[in-house]
């Protein structure tokens, strides 16, 4: 159960990471690059939608599994007991309410004034793992503020690249004549990638020393070991993001736009494929025992 419950955690950090990060992205980064007559337009509604439809799987399963695990059992009153008288009961069943209004009731006002309000409720959402986590166990609101920012952060970067990978293969398959546009939104994207690399890796050594990883001997815990495996997987995504920044998106001139944008869509690829591993590692580090709670019984 317990490998279950951190495998499913992690799924559901990644998919509301994807729903939340194309939202996000869409809206400030994408937005005014596609004609919304264009099918494309109607492809990023579906695709939040499938997003949205997926992420309400996920957090029920987690919601259900947490329980079972908090009541011991499986016996529909003892869930209905964990569920109505906990304050993660309470909390993840809100979230559950949100999810179904975000993802399919709201994605009709994206193309109206309530787009932001959209964009702001959506950006609740990695909010009820922060008040149900190590976070609000250690009471502490900077370790609180430092968790959302992360997940937030996280989710920008991630959905970010999904919804970029997206549309940059409808715009090669396109051909049309995008000449600029690509140039424009990749570089308008690194700019935000970069914002929230800083606050991931801020927030996440802050959140490290929190829960008191001794930073002269990280691999003497489980939690330490795992902020390893977190922080090498995190170095190669940024060395991936890297060959993007550094080498590909200063040849636009030289080289021209569709390779250069074919060689940055293989190196957003490579970035997504390590953060599914580090969403996977974040999974199991959230139900892993604090340092500071080992070390003082
Ligand atoms: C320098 C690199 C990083 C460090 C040191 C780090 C550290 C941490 C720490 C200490 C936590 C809190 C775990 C807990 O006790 O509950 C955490 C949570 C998390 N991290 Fe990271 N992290 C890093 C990079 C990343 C990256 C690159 C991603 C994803 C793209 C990520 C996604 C997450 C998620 C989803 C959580 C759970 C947040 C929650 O509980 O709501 N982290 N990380």
């Amino acid at each position: 159960m317990p490998i279950l419950l951190s495998a499913t955690h992690a799924l559901d950090f990644l998919i509301t990471s994807l729903f939340l990060g194309s939202v996000v992205c869409t809206q400030f980064v994408l937005k005014g690059h596609d004609d919304p007559a264009e099918p494309m337009d109607a492809k990023t509604r579906a695709r939040t939608r499938a997003l949205g439809f997926i992420l309400f799987l996920t957090s029920s399963a987690w919601t259900l599994l947490t329980a079972s695990d908090m009541a011991e059992s499986w016996e529909p009153t003892n869930l209905w007991t964990a569920l109505g008288q906990t304050n993660f009961g309470h909390l993840w069943c809100i979230r559950l309410i949100l999810i179904a209004i975000l993802a399919f009731v709201a994605p009709r006002f994206r193309n109206t004034p309530w787009a932001k309000v959209y964009v702001v409720l959506v950006c609740t959402l990695p909010l009820f793992a922060t008040f149900t986590g190590h976070a609000s166990a250690q009471g502490s609101v900077l370790r609180t503020v430092a968790d959302y920012l992360h997940a937030l952060a996280a989710g920008i970067w991630a959905g970010g690249l999904f919804s970029l990978l997206f549309w940059l293969s409808a715009q090669l398959s396109a051909k049309g004549d995008a000449a600029g546009v690509i140039q424009a939104v990749v570089e308008r994207f690194s700019k935000v990638a970069m914002g929230s690399v800083a606050i991931i890796f801020v927030s996440g050594i802050l959140m490290t020393y929190q829960g008191g990883v001794d930073f002269l001997h990280p691999w003497a815990t489980d939690y330490g070991r795992l902020i390893l495996a977190k922080v090498a997987l995190f170095l190669l995504a940024l060395g991936a993001a890297g060959l993007n920044q550094f080498i590909h998106l200063r040849k636009w001139k030289t080289a021209g736009e569709t390779l250069v944008a074919t060689h940055v869509s293989r190196e957003v690829k490579l970035e997504l494929a390590l953060i599914v591993f580090i969403f996977a590692v974040a999974g199991f580090l959230t139900r892993t025992d604090l340092p500071l709670l080992v070390s003082s019984p």
